[in-house]
């Protein structure tokens, strides 16, 4: 299996770590920025990726890029019956959403997106244990810090339409992928969103608070303006538990009922440790012809929901 990686960035890096650990072939690198791309003097690099898929014919792409560039990537790939991994989000346009899906549809080669949370040991006990009861309400908390000199670290951070938003869109969408996986899709989003301390950095919201509600009922808020980072959190109420899932621990009515020995990162710790098991998993796919679980339509999940909440200004917005 030859692999390539388009966007050696920062999390390019930890998809490459990644994959040499676990003994793939990465046969190609593409950046356009050749400073990314100079380290690697043992391997081809290109500046075009269109260019290193016709030479190069990788089975795999991992596409790791400035989050406006996936849609043309991913089908461009899936078009040549290509596997295709790509960083989240899938895409920052609804009608983007349409085009993937339907790549995805003809081709032979399969479509997973990296939520990686989903693969985390904790988030994986609270959805078992959620199965068969019935959630009276849930919270996520995603209490960042991105300041000034993170946005100004690429010229596509912090704009609508590079990023297509700001913490919703980038930093929290793992929460609000990882609420509406354990208690399925809403049927409505309401959102307020501001821009209340990084207005000099960027044009897009610092900090949002989101109502989802219909058929699954939860709420999210998440900000980029804190002068520290706190962990994510998320709580769920139950007819009988209330269950709260925080860095490495489940807790369940005060007791520590799940603690995960799984802490080896790959990039920040705020990446949590599922890139290694998401790759390991999306290769076993590919190789054993098994349907990848975030597959285009799961990974679509979250941008109609991000997108859903740019749109409501404090109104409710029908999924
Ligand atoms: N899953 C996670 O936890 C996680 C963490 C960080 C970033 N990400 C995602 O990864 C993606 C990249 O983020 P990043 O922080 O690595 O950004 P980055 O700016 O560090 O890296 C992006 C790279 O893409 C390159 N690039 C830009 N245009 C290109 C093109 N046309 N062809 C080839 N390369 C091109 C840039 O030169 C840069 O090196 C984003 O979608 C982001 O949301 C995911």
């Amino acid at each position: 299996m030859r692999t390539a990686i388009i966007g050696v960035g920062v999390i390019g890096n930890v998809h490459r770590e990644v994959l040499l650990e676990q003994k793939k072939n990465v046969v190609a690198l593409c950046d356009v920025n050749v400073e990314k791309t100079k380290a690697f003097s043992d391997i081809p690099v290109y500046t075009d990726y269109r260019e290193m898929i016709e030479k190069e014919r990788p089975d795999v792409v991992h596409i790791c890029t400035p989050h406006y560039l996936h849609a043309d990537m991913v089908v461009y790939a899936l078009e040549r019956d290509i596997h295709v991994l790509c960083e989240k989000p899938l895409c920052i346009k609804t009608e983007d959403i349409a085009r993937i899906l339907e790549a995805e549809e003809k081709s032979k080669a399969q479509l997973g997106v990296c939520f990686q949370n989903r693969y985390k040991y904790c988030n994986t006990y609270v959805k078992e244990y959620l199965a068969g009861k019935e959630v009276k309400g849930a919270i996520g908390f995603v209490p960042w810090k991105r300041d000034a000199d993170y946005y100004h670290s690429a010229a596509w951070r912090g704009t609508w339409s590079q990023e297509g938003g700001g913490v919703l869109i980038n930093q929290a969408i793992h929460t609000l992928d990882l609420l509406q996986w354990m208690l399925g899709m809403p049927d409505f989003i309401t959102a307020s969103w501001s821009n209340l301390v990084l207005k000099e950095a960027i044009e897009v919201e610092d900090t949002i608070t989101l109502a989802a509600s219909g058929n699954s009922r939860f709420t999210l808020f998440a900000t980029n303006g804190l002068g520290v980072s706190f962990s994510t959190e998320i709580k769920i109420k139950t007819d009988k538990d209330v269950i709260r899932v925080c860095d490495n621990k489940v807790e369940i009515n005060g007791e520590n009922v799940y603690i995960e020995h799984n802490t080896k990162y790959h990039g920040k710790p705020c990446y949590g440790n599922g890139h290694g098991d998401l790759i390991a998993d999306f290769y076993e796919c590919i190789e054993t012809g098994r349907k990848f679980p975030i597959d285009g339509k799961e990974a679509a999940k979250a941008v109609q929901l991000v997108l859903a909440a740019y749109a409501s200004n404090g109104e409710a917005v029908k999924i």
